[in-house]
C-alpha cells in the first residue's frame, strides 16, 4: 500500500470494517455519486468524531458540495451509505434533519422575511425553548456583527451579511453536527474572525462541524483533522500537523548577506549550506538576498535555527528567516500529482 494511500485507508477500513462507532457523529461509507456517466464523488469514506471541526479542502469541482448536499439529503447517493448519529440518510432523513445544521456555499434565503423572523423558524425547528429564543439570537447576531440587521428585510442584506445569517442558521441551537460550506467566502477579515470565535464556541458546546474552505489558513486554524479532495477522491487524511510533517518537503531559509557583496562570501555560505544540510539546494538568488530549500523531514527546525545562528558572524549575514512548509504546498502538490 502507498504510504501516502495508507491514511485514507485505515480511516476507510476503520469505517466500513468495525461496526459504527458511538464516538463518530456521523460517518461517510464507501459513498459515490454520479451525474449521468461523470462521477463527482468516488467511493469515499471517512467518520467524524464528536465535538471535531473536520476540514474539507480541494480545488472547485472536486466534489466537496456534492457530498454536503448528499449528506443534508439534497441530492441521493448513487451508492453507499452516510449514517448521522446512526441514522441512515437514505431511511431516515427527517430524523436527520433535527440533528443537523447547513450553511449551503450559496445562500437559500427567503429575502421578504428579516434575520430574526429567519432564525425564530430555525430555533423552533431545533426545539429551543420558546422563552430563550429570542435572548438567543440576539447573542448570536452581536457574536457575528450583524445586529443592527436583524430586523431588517433579508432583500437588504449585503453578501457578507447574508452569509452571515446562513451560518447563524446552521449553528443556532448548537446541533449535532454542522456542515458549513465555505462559510467565510465574501465575509471581510474581521467579521471572519468572528465566525471563527462562533465556530469555536460551538465545538465546545459539544457540536461537531464539517467545513469546507479554499483558505489554508483558516483550515489549520479551525480543524483538527481535514482531508483533501481530488477528483471526487480522498487523497490525504490527518491533522494538519501529521499532514505537514508527512508530507512537508521541509524549510525555505531566507538569507541576507551584510553589504559589500563578494562572490567569496557566496561560496562560503554555499559550502555551509551544503555540509550541514546535504537535502538542500539553492532557489534563488537576488541582490543580497539568497533563498535555500531544504528537502526533508529529518531536520528539526531548533536543529536547522541553532547551526546558521552559530555561524552568522562568520558567515557575514545581516539577517535570515526560515518557514515550515505550509498546508498551502501541501494542497498544491496533491492537486499537480493527480493531474500528471
Ligand atoms: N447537478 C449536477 N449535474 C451535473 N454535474 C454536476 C452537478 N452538480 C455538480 N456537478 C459536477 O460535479 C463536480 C463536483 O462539483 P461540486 O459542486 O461538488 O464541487 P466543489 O468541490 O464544491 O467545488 P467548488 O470549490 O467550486 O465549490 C463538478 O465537476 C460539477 O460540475
Ligand atoms: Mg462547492
Amino acid at each position: 500500500m502507498d504510504s501516502e494511500e495508507s491514511d485514507v485507508e485505515t480511516e476507510s477500513n476503520r469505517i466500513n470494517h468495525f461496526s459504527p462507532n458511538k464516538s463518530d457523529s456521523m460517518v461517510v461509507k464507501s459513498v459515490s455519486k454520479n451525474y449521468g456517466k461523470f462521477q463527482a464523488v468516488r467511493n469515499i469514506s471517512f467518520g467524524v468524531k464528536r465535538g471535531e471541526c473536520f476540514g474539507v479542502l480541494g480545488e472547485n469541482g472536486a466534489g466537496k458540495t456534492t457530498m454536503f448536499k448528499m449528506i443534508t439529503g439534497s441530492e441521493d447517493l448513487t451508492s453507499g451509505d452516510i449514517l448521522v448519529n446512526g441514522n441512515s440518510v437514505q431511511k431516515d432523513i427527517r430524523t436527520i434533519y433535527h440533528d443537523i445544521g447547513y450553511c449551503p456555499q450559496f445562500d437559500g434565503l427567503i429575502d421578504h422575511l428579516t434575520g430574526r423572523e429567519t432564525l425564530k423558524i430555525v430555533s423552533r425547528i431545533r426545539g429551543i425553548n420558546e422563552n430563550i429564543i429570542d435572548e438567543q439570537i440576539d447573542a448570536l447576531s452581536r457574536l457575528l456583527f450583524f445586529e443592527k440587521h436583524i430586523d431588517q428585510q433579508i432583500s437588504g442584506y449585503s453578501g457578507g451579511t447574508k452569509r452571515k445569517l446562513s451560518f447563524a442558521i446552521s449553528i443556532v441551537g448548537n446541533p449535532l453536527i454542522a456542515f458549513l460550506d465555505e462559510p467565510t467566502t465574501g465575509v471581510d477579515p474581521v467579521s471572519r474572525r468572528c465566525l471563527w470565535n462562533a465556530i469555536h464556541m460551538v465545538r465546545e458546546a459539544g457540536s461537531s462541524l464539517v467545513l469546507t474552505s479554499h483558505s489554508m489558513e483558516e483550515c489549520e486554524a479551525l480543524c483538527n483533522r481535514l482531508i483533501i479532495m481530488v477528483h471526487g477522491r480522498i487523497t490525504c487524511l490527518g491533522s494538519p500537523m501529521h499532514l505537514k510533517q508527512k508530507y512537508g518537503a521541509g524549510y525555505i531559509v531566507h538569507i541576507k548577506l551584510k553589504h559589500p557583496i563578494v562572490e567569496k562570501s557566496i561560496r562560503k555560505l554555499d559550502r555551509f549550506m551544503r555540509i550541514k544540510f546535504p537535502e538542500c539546494y539553492l532557489d534563488s538568488i537576488h541582490n543580497n538576498m539568497i533563498v535555500y530549500k531544504i528537502q526533508t523531514n529529518q531536520i528539526k527546525l531548533s536543529q536547522l535555527f541553532g547551526s546558521i545562528e552559530r555561524s552568522k558572524d562568520s558567515l557575514f549575514i545581516e539577517d535570515y528567516s526560515i518557514c515550515q512548509t505550509s498546508l498551502e504546498r501541501i494542497f498544491l502538490s496533491f492537486v499537480r500529482k493527480e493531474k500528471k
